[in-house]
């Protein structure tokens, strides 16, 4: 079968926002960038010449990739950048995802600009398992600094101090008509009375999970991260950093104007912005001058976020089933922290003068210099070590306030846990407060997408939590946000061979090193082993 292959290129575009003029990172020269539309068990090639000024790789979040960890994109784990002036053509490989995804730049802060929908629509003559709607829109959450985003994550890197927030979220671009010089170009999203839309709705945002509201519109979520389920009816959703929701909206209101807003769940440090754009409905009718508002969740309203989020169930019907591992060949409890780390003559300007850094199972994630697939493949030794521990180094309340310094300083290594091919896993995820510096971490896996049998507060508890988790109809999702001061369990079986990034979806985490990597070993056949690399690699 011919594969189609589309050229992209990456480039400096100058941009206006919040009535200042800067150059970003883009593709093709739009922000956001060019949605993709594909369809399900589809193939794709996608050729990406850099022209910009930075190194690029370009990642397919969502897309399994079976056998093809090659175009998986993450900077450093499955690849060497693309360096400016050079190119690489991704092959993109979809197999049973179906709904909306999302593509996005996996290199330093690029992706802040740099993103766009990947929507896989049903194979050819199949349809949705709800009704079809009128029309289709994607709806892009991003962030928008005034700054340069590359200058603001290298100097917080350096200095060792929290990067700067952002100065506004956007709605397809757009920050919305709350900031005066961006009223004009306001999202508008325009609907006929009586009609349903789906709304494809994407958290390309760089460090705050969201809320979402349509003013005096019921929503009706029907899928998320590519995979259907049982539909949801709410007046608000919650999405993460890196998931994504498939919502059906019906205008059945007043024809008028009505504002979309949303606004972030509390972090650490976050900006408190509200973005807006608008439901305009077509005809006849005097405006109002003021439309009416939605009356989004408090920002710290955490019963919001997890009455949310334990909504979610899988379809698990006939054509959408479900197979969740009902036995686990490995189990593994991983803590997720923001920690510090000493710096020399404590002359950082993280807390006390070290550094902000951040890990898993005690783990700060290097970035290592040539990728990880790379060293995996053609045995290169000391890139990076297979020795990622299966539960933390000390057990203590992890969710306790005034936890002891000496639970702060982390290892930093390039550790990966190796999987055999075919195994089932658990992985528990659970908050820490070290630091007081409890969070929602959205955890993210390539290469699959995994179910969530159980989520909830405090400490997880082996002997009571796992007799509660949801073996039936669980969500398949391949990014969770773990409650603030909670725990996340999620279960997969490892059926897709390769090297795969696991990392915290807010970006300030992930580069303080809140990552790490899964590899997962070839079966005994050929078609249960990687794909060969594709003929040219870029050099790092
Ligand atoms: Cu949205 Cu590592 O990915
Ligand atoms: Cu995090």
């Amino acid at each position: 079968k011919h594969i189609a292959t589309v050229d992209w290129i990456v480039k400096e575009t100058s941009y206006t926002r919040l009535c200042s003029t800067k150059k970003i990172l883009t593709v093709n020269g739009l922000f956001p960038g060019p949605p993709m539309y594909m369809r399900r068990g589809d193939r794709l090639n996608i050729n990406v010449r850099n022209k910009g000024k930075y190194n690029v790789t370009i990642h397919w979040h969502g897309v399994k990739q079976l056998r093809n960890p090659w175009s998986d994109g993450p900077n450093y784990v499955t690849q060497c950048p693309i360096k400016p002036g050079a190119n690489f053509t991704y092959e993109i490989v979809l197999s049973n995802e179906e709904g909306t995804l999302w593509w996005h730049a996996h290199s330093d802060w690029s992706r802040a600009t740099v993103h766009g929908a990947l929507i896989v629509l049903p194979q050819l003559g199949k349809s949705y398992p709800f009704a079809k709607p009128h029309k289709e829109f994607p709806i892009v959450l991003a962030s928008w600094f005034k700054g340069d985003v590359m200058e603001i994550i290298e100097t917080a890197l350096e200095s060792g101090a929290e990067p700067n927030k952002s100065d506004a979220f956007t709605i397809n671009g757009q920050p919305g008509d709350l900031y005066n010089c961006s009223k004009q170009g306001t999202f508008k999203l325009v609907v006929d009375y009586g009609k349903t839309y789906l709304l494809r709705i994407i958290n390309s945002i760089m460090n705050e999970e969201m809320f979402f509201m349509v003013a005096k519109h019921s929503l009706t979520v029907v899928g998320t991260d590519g995979a259907y389920i049982k539909p949801i009816k709410t007046s608000y959703i919650m999405i993460t950093p890196g998931q994504t929701m498939d919502v059906l909206i019906t205008a059945n209101q007043a024809p008028s104007h009505y504002y979309i807003a949303s606004r972030a769940y509390a972090g650490v440090v976050y900006d408190n912005t509200t973005t807006t754009a608008i439901v305009q409905y077509s005809g006849k009718y005097t405006a109002p001058s003021t439309p009416s508002f939605p009356n989004l969740p408090n920002y710290t309203d955490t019963n919001a976020v997890t009455n949310f989020t334990r909504r979610l169930r899988a379809l698990a019907t006939k054509d959408y089933p479900v197979d969740v591992p009902q036995h686990v060949d490995t189990r593994m409890y991983i803590t997720i922290s923001v920690n510090t780390l000493p710096c020399d003559d404590n002359s950082c300007d993280g807390p006390n003068g070290s550094r902000v850094s951040a890990s898993l199972n005690n783990i700060s994630f290097v970035e290592p210099s040539i990728d990880v697939l790379q060293a995996y493949y053609k045995r290169i030794k000391h890139v990076y070590e297979s020795d990622f521990p299966n539960e933390p180094p000390y057990y203590f309340n992890f969710t306790g306030d005034n936890l002891p310094d000496t639970l702060l300083t982390p290892d930093q290594g390039t550790k990966a846990k190796v999987l055999d091919y075919n195994s089932t896993v658990e992985i528990v995820f659970q908050g820490t407060n070290v630091q007081n510096a409890a969070e929602n971490h959205p955890m993210h896996l390539h290469g699959y997408s995994f179910y969530l049998v159980g989520y909830g507060f405090g400490n997880f508890n082996k002997k009571t939590d796992r007799k509660k988790f949801n073996l039936v109809d669980p969500p398949e999702v391949n990014t969770i946000g773990v409650p603030t001061n909670g725990w996340a369990a999620i279960r997969f079986r490892a059926d897709n061979p390769g090297v795969w990034f696991m990392h915290c979806h807010l970006e300030r985490h992930s580069s303080w090193g809140m990552d790490t990597v899964l590899i997962v070993k070839n079966g005994r056949t050929r078609l249960s082993s990687m794909l060969p690399p594709p003929r040219q690699l870029n050099p790092c």
